[in-house]
C-alpha cells in the first residue's frame, strides 16, 4: 500500500473529464435539502478542478433505494442546492450517461437506483468509467462501502483523493498515530451495539471514555444499576462488561452518567425529572444526561489535549432533553485540545448550538469515521493508495 494520491498526482487536468465521487447523501425535508454540510464540504475540490479546466461528472448516492428508482430520492434538489452554493450551473442527468464539455458540471442520477452500484458490478463500473479520463474520490462518508463508484470506477482510471477525502484522512490518522495526551473520547447515541468495535479499538488508544446517550444505560445495567424503562441492550451486557474489564486493565478511565433527565416518553411536553443514573424509577426512561454528569464530563474535557466525540448525549432534537448534548458541545468547543467530531447527529448538534467554529474538525463521515478509528482499511481510501 502506498501513500494517498492527491489531485497533484493527476498532472495537468486541462480539458480532461474528471469523475468525482462525492457524498451528497444529505437529509431531505419536503423535497428540499435540510442540511447542506456535505455539499459545502465538497466545494473546495469541485472549485479546484473547475479552475484546472476539467469538465466534471459528479456522482453520489442518496438514501437507500436498494437498486430501484424512487422518485423522492432523485438528485434534483441536491443539484439545485449545489448551484446555489457553488454559483455555477449544474446539469442534472436523468441517468448515468453524461459527456460534459468545457466548463460544464453535471450531476448523475442517484447511483443506488442501479443495483450494480452496491453490488460493485464491473459492468456498471465500466459504464461510469467510460465517462471520464480521471477519477477523484471525495466521498469520505461512503469510503467504508466497497461499491462500484467508490472502488470499481477508481480502479479503471488514474485516481486520486479530493481535498475533503485528503483532510478527513489526515485528521483521523492524527488520532490513530501519536495523539497528544490525555486523549478523551466522548461516545453517545442510541445503540451500544453500533459502537462496540470502536469502543474496543479506542480502549487501546485513549486515556478516558465518557459515555452518554441511550447506550450508557447498557453500561449502567452491566454494573447492576436500576435503569427503569431506559433502552438497555441485554444481549450486549457481557460484551460491555468485557469492555469495562479491558478499560481497567489498560488504565483507561470510563466515566458513566451520575444523573440523568428521565421522562415517561420522549416528547416535548413529557413530565421530566432529574434522577440518579443508577436508580431510575420504573415508568421513566433516561433521555439525556443530567447536570452533574455534564459538570464531570466538562472537568475531564478541560484537561484533554485530544478529543474525539461521536453520538449525542440525549434526544437533543427535543428542547427538554437537549442540555446534556449542548453542555458537551460547549465543553468540547472550550477544550484546549485538538477536537474532532464525527457522525451526522453530533455534527448537527455542534452546529445547532453554534460551536462549529470552535471545533478543529467536523467529520462528514458517520460510519466511515468510526470504522476508520476502529483501524479498518476503508475500501474507498485504500483504492486511492494502491500501487
Ligand atoms: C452515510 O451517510 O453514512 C454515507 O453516505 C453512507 O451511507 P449508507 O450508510 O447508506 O451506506
Amino acid at each position: 500500500m502506498g501513500r494517498l494520491r492527491t489531485i497533484e498526482d493527476l498532472g495537468d487536468l486541462a480539458g480532461r473529464r474528471v469523475f468525482v465521487r462525492v457524498d451528497f447523501n444529505v437529509p431531505l425535508e419536503n423535497g428540499q435539502v435540510a442540511d447542506d454540510t456535505r455539499i459545502r464540504a465538497a466545494l473546495p475540490t469541485i472549485r479546484e478542478l473547475r479552475e484546472a479546466g476539467s469538465p466534471l461528472v459528479l456522482a453520489s448516492h442518496l438514501g437507500r433505494p436498494r437498486g430501484r428508482e424512487v422518485n423522492e430520492l432523485r438528485m434534483d434538489p441536491v443539484a439545485r442546492r449545489l448551484e446555489e452554493l457553488g454559483g455555477f450551473e449544474v446539469g442534472k442527468m436523468d441517468g448515468w450517461i453524461a459527456r460534459p464539455g468545457e466548463g460544464e458540471v453535471v450531476l448523475l442520477e442517484n447511483l443506488r437506483f442501479d443495483p450494480g452500484e452496491e453490488g460493485n458490478d464491473p459492468r456498471f463500473a465500466r459504464e461510469l468509467a467510460s465517462l471520464a479520463d480521471a477519477y477523484v474520490g471525495d466521498a469520505f462518508g461512503a469510503a467504508h462501502r466497497a461499491h462500484a463508484s467508490v472502488v470499481g470506477v477508481a480502479r479503471l482510471l488514474p485516481n486520486a483523493a479530493g481535498r475533503l477525502m485528503q483532510r478527513e484522512v489526515e485528521v483521523l490518522s492524527r488520532l490513530l498515530e501519536g495523539p497528544e495526551r490525555p486523549f478523551v473520547a466522548v461516545l453517545g447515541g442510541a445503540k451500544v451495539s453500533d459502537k462496540l468495535a470502536v469502543i474496543d479499538a479506542l480502549l487501546d488508544r485513549v486515556d478516558a471514555v465518557l459515555v452518554g446517550g441511550a447506550m450508557a444505560f447498557t453500561f449502567l445495567a452491566a454494573q447492576g444499576a436500576e435503569t427503569g424503562d431506559s433502552l438497555v441492550e441485554r444481549d450486549h451486557l457481557d460484551t460491555v462488561r468485557a469492555a469495562l474489564d479491558k478499560a481497567v486493565r489498560r488504565g483507561v478511565v470510563v466515566v458513566l452518567p451520575e444523573d440523568v433527565v428521565a421522562a415517561p416518553e420522549a416528547t416535548a411536553d413529557s413530565r421530566k425529572e432529574t434522577v440518579p443514573a443508577d436508580r431510575i424509577p420504573r415508568g421513566l426512561k433516561g433521555l439525556d444526561v443530567g447536570p452533574r454528569t455534564v459538570e464531570e464530563f466538562t472537568r475531564v474535557l478541560a484537561d484533554a489535549r485530544t478529543v474525539f466525540w461521536n453520538g449525542p448525549m440525549g434526544v437533543f432534537e427535543l428542547e427538554p432533553f437537549a442540555l446534556g448534548t449542548r453542555g458537551v458541545a460547549q465543553a468540547v468547543a472550550a477544550a484546549s485540545a485538538f477536537t474532532v467530531v464525527g457522525g451526522g447527529d453530533s455534527v448537527a448538534a455542534v452546529r445547532k448550538f453554534g460551536f462549529e467554529d470552535s471545533v478543529d474538525h467536523l467529520s462528514t463521515g458517520g460510519g466511515a469515521s468510526v470504522e476508520f478509528l476502529e483501524g479498518k482499511a476503508l475500501p474507498g481510501v485504500a483504492v486511492l493508495m494502491e500501487e
